[in-house]
């Protein structure tokens, strides 16, 4: 089988391993991919090129195509590939707005009675500063559409509020993302990502992950896209229990009524609560960095699972004994202006039996290879116990320096 991974961060190459060591796959393609994806046959081509993208699976003839990112997601690849016959593992245009959209997702969940915090829509500052009075503080304003991470903010007083508003609305810092927003109730717990496999009628549950995503130890600091992950992590049966119940079998039952073609994995971030899980979001892809420590524990063939939910088919899955552990390694300034072109020593191929390197934002200029993005390089650790793999990437990651490498050191420790 031939295999197409669309995007070029670190859950590609995540995705891109898994499908090259499952048995069924024969060769991996990736578009555009990255330097350091050296798995798969790379094709330079722009990501929001449909036409030219169509061509290459053509020309290949790909009896599966996996887009990783969500914005190709929502800008309808998945429709525009699966209308010429490709099998694609990806959700349609249409329930890919549960991400690409907060208000089509806040709307979805309350329609469906599944948990999230209180919300109002608000679209100037004006109807800001009216709304507020419904909540109580920090208050966390939301951009509706996709702002690569950077449309969510939480502001302990109503004078930061309003300069955000300001900021968003009337200065149009993120652009489009940001014609409108949420203001939504702030919840307290503990944040869990919990991913489902689905074809838009049934599901299979992964292994439940943890990221770690502020930019400082114990969790301080600005946010960032992520700066590790442990995986498998345990919570109480009554906990999963309730999970399940009332947040993922109302979901999928949801995209069956609301007629929704989704066919992909639904990443359901979620807080836990006093009062029981509440959804904060939906993402239609993969988590990065929770790909990193989730695809390594199936105890089977990614090539053939995701061929069968592409087909809408449901795959039976096993998962391996084992941990895994993924610790970021991001650039100077990050997650601000970040420095690029800052050349990294170290062996950029590092691996051993059960530690390894995964590029997202690295560069090559002949045999340099240099920064060239805000999260660099994934140090991932496989052991028998989560210790182990956390040891390991640690261990990895110490072979791989830069000036003004980021790297939390808390990784996992909670959970230790
Ligand atoms: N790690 C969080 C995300 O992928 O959105």
């Amino acid at each position: 089988m031939r295999v197409l991974v669309i995007g070029q961060g670190g859950r590609e190459h995540a995705l891109v391993k898994a499908l090259y060591f499952s048995p069924t796959v024969t060769e991996v393609h990736a578009l555009p991919g990255n330097p350091g994806i050296s798995e798969a046959i790379c094709h330079a081509v722009d990501i929001s090129n449909h036409e030219e993208i169509l061509s290459l699976c053509r020309r290949f003839q790909f009896d599966l195509v996996v887009i990783g990112p969500e914005t190709p997601l929502v800008q309808g690849l998945s429709d525009f590939l699966r209308n010429a016959k490709f099998q694609v593992f990806g959700p349609s245009q249409e329930a890919a707005n549960l991400e690409g959209s907060k208000i089509f997702s806040k709307e979805f969940m309350q329609s469906a009675g599944i948990p999230t915090a209180p919300f109002q829509v608000v679209r100037s500052v004006e109807d800001v500063r009216k709304a507020h009075k419904a909540f109580t503080p920090p208050y966390v304003f939301k951009a509706d559409g996709l702002a690569g991470g950077k449309g969510v903010y939480i502001c302990p007083t109503i004078e930061e509020l309003e300069n955000v508003a300001k900021d968003v609305f009337d200065k149009k810092i993120l652009g489009n993302a940001g014609g409108q927003a949420l203001l939504e109730q702030f919840n307290k717990g503990y944040e869990l990502s919990f991913f489902i496999l689905t074809n838009g009628r049934n599901y299979v549950a992964l292994p439940l992950a943890q990221d770690h995503k502020k930019i400082g130890e114990g969790e301080t600091g600005p946010n960032t896209g992520g700066m590790g992950t442990v995986a498998p992590i345990r919570i109480l049966d009554e906990e999963y229990n309730s999970i399940v119940k009332k947040v993922v079998e109302p979901t999928v039952k949801a995209l069956q009524t609301k007629n929704l073609f989704y066919r992909g994995v639904l990443f359901i971030g979620l807080i836990m609560t006093d009062k029981g899980p509440s959804v904060l979001e939906y993402n239609v892809r993969f988590g990065d960095p929770e790909a990193q420590v989730l695809l390594p524990l199936l105890d089977g063939d990614w090539g053939q699972t995701m061929l069968k939910i592409a087909k809408g088919e449901m795959p039976n899955l096993s998962w391996k004994n084992i941990y895994a552990a993924c610790v970021v390694l991001a650039a100077e300034g990050y997650p601000n202006t970040v420095v690029k072109g800052t050349e990294i020593e170290g062996d950029l191929n590092m691996q051993t039996t059960s530690s390894y390197l995964l590029h997202a934002g690295t560069k090559k200029e002949g045999s340099r290879w240099l920064v060239d993005g805000g999260r660099v390089l994934n140090c991932v650790g496989i052991g028998s116990s989560l210790k182990e793999a956390i040891k390991k990437s640690y261990e990895i990651a110490e072979h791989v320096h830069w000036k003004g490498r980021q790297m939390r050191s808390d990784i996992g420790k909670k959970f230790l």
